[in-house]
C-alpha cells in the first residue's frame, strides 16, 4: 500500500498522494445552484487526499437534472466556489470540478427555466427522479439539433474557464453514469443521423469536443474526463460495440495529453486491461465497493497511477491518515447522500476525534 503514499505527476501538479476523492453529488446547493456554505468546510476537511474531485456541477441551465446541485456559469457560482477553492488549497489540496450535464437525466421540476431536458434523442430513461413534489416519472427529452449539439460544447468550455476564475486546479469531465456524454455514446439512446451518432466515430464525436474545447480553453494539464464503460444505469445500453467504443474513445482523447483518466470501472476486465495500455496519461481507477484489503492493489500492479474512493471518503475526512494507520473506517450513512444540513456531511469525525470521545 505505500506507493499510495508516494507523489504522483497529474497534469501541471504534483500531488502528495495517489488517493482521489471521488466525485459525489451532495444536493446542498442553494436553489440558484451557488454552493451551499458548508461546503467549503465539507471539502477542505478532506484536503488531504492527493485529489478532490467535486460533485457533479452543471455547466448550463440545461445541464442541471436534480434539485440543488451547483453550477459554474454564473458570477454567483464562481464566488461560491471561490471560497471552496480557498479552503481546499489553504490546507495544501487541490480540486478538480467535476463538469456534470445530465441530459436527459433530468425533470423540469428541477430546473431555473422548467424547460424539457434535452439529448441527442428524445427517448425518456424509462425511470423516476426525485423532485421538489416528490418521486416523478422522467419526461421524454428534446433532441438537441446539430448547432444546439454545437453550442453546448461551447457550453462546457465556458464552465471550465468559470471553474478556473473559481480557482480551481482543474476540471473532470462527467462522461459516466447515463449522463449526457454517456448518453452520445449509447445506441439505444443516440439514434441520431448526423456526425453525432451512428458510427462508433460519430457518438464518440461530442465528448472527443467537449474534451479537445477544454483542453483549449484551459489547457489539457488541468482537463481529465471520467468514463464508465459498460454500465447499464437508467435505460443506457452500449450494444455489443461498446467495448471498441471505449478503445476507440480512449485513443482519441490520449492524443489530447490530458491530466488524467478516470474509469469508474463496471467489470470488464479485458476491456480495463486495453484501456491501461491505450492511455499514456496518468489512469485514475474507482473500483466501486473495493474492499479495504484491495485498496492500494490497482497502483501496486501497475494497471493504475491513482485510486479513487467515494463513500469512504465521504464517512472518513481523514481517509489518508486512517489507512496510514490502519485505523477502523466509519460506515457512510445513505440517509444523508443527498440534501440537508450538516448531519452527515460536515459531522463524520475524524479517528482521532472518535478516540477522544
Ligand atoms: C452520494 C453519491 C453521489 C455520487 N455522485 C456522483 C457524481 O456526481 N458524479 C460521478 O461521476 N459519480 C458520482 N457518484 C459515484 C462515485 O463517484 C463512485 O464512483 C461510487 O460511489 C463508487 O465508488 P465507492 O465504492 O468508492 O463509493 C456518486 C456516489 C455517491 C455514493
Amino acid at each position: 500500500m505505500s506507493q499510495l503514499f508516494s507523489p504522483v505527476r497529474v497534469g501541471r501538479y504534483t500531488l502528495p498522494n495517489r488517493l482521489v476523492m471521488a466525485p459525489m453529488t451532495r444536493s446542498r446547493a442553494l436553489l440558484d445552484g451557488t454552493p451551499g456554505d458548508l461546503a467549503a468546510e465539507y471539502y477542505a476537511q478532506r484536503a488531504s487526499v492527493g485529489l478532490i474531485v467535486t460533485e457533479g456541477t452543471q455547466p448550463s441551465d440545461d445541464g442541471q437534472g436534480y434539485l440543488t446541485t451547483p453550477g459554474i456559469y454564473t458570477d454567483a457560482h464562481v464566488a461560491g466556489w471561490k471560497k471552496i477553492t480557498s479552503a481546499v488549497h489553504e490546507k495544501g489540496g487541490h480540486i478538480f470540478i467535476q463538469l456534470m450535464h445530465a441530459g436527459r437525466m433530468s425533470h423540469p421540476d428541477n430546473t431555473p427555466h422548467h424547460r424539457q431536458g434535452v439529448a441527442p434523442s428524445a427517448i425518456a430513461p424509462g425511470t423516476g427522479m426525485f423532485t421538489a413534489k416528490g418521486m416523478q416519472d422522467i419526461p421524454a427529452p428534446r433532441a438537441l439539433s446539430t448547432e444546439e449539439v454545437r453550442q453546448t460544447v461551447a457550453e462546457f468550455r465556458f464552465a471550465a474557464r468559470r471553474a478556473i476564475e473559481a480557482g480551481a486546479d482543474g476540471v473532470e469531465i462527467h462522461g459516466a453514469n447515463a449522463y449526457l456524454i454517456h448518453q452520445f455514446l449509447a445506441p439505444n439512446a443516440n439514434t441520431r443521423t448526423d456526425e453525432y451518432g451512428g458510427s462508433i466515430e460519430n457518438r464518440a464525436r461530442f465528448a472527443i469536443e467537449v474534451a479537445a474545447a477544454i483542453a483549449e480553453e484551459i489547457g489539457a494539464d488541468r482537463t481529465a474526463i471520467r468514463l464508465s464503460p459498460g454500465m447499464t444505469l437508467w435505460g443506457i445500453d452500449e450494444g455489443t460495440e461498446g467495448p471498441d467504443l471505449y478503445r476507440y474513445l480512449v485513443a482519441e482523447l490520449d492524443k489530447l495529453g490530458l491530466a488524467y483518466l478516470h474509469i469508474m470501472h463496471q467489470g470488464n476486465e479485458p476491456l480495463l486491461t486495453d484501456i491501461g495500455h491505450l492511455w499514456k496519461q496518468p489512469f485514475t481507477l474507482n473500483r466501486p465497493g473495493r474492499p479495504r484489503e484491495q485498496i492500494g492493489a490497482d497502483v501496486e500492479s501497475g494497471l493504475a497511477d491513482l485510486e479513487a474512493y467515494g463513500q469512504m471518503v465521504l464517512a472518513n475526512p481523514d481517509f489518508v491518515a486512517r489507512l496510514k494507520a490502519d485505523a477502523p473506517m466509519t460506515e457512510a450513512n445513505r440517509n444523508s447522500f443527498f440534501g440537508g444540513d450538516a448531519q452527515g456531511y460536515t459531522d463524520y469525525p475524524t479517528f482521532r476525534e472518535t478516540a477522544s470521545a
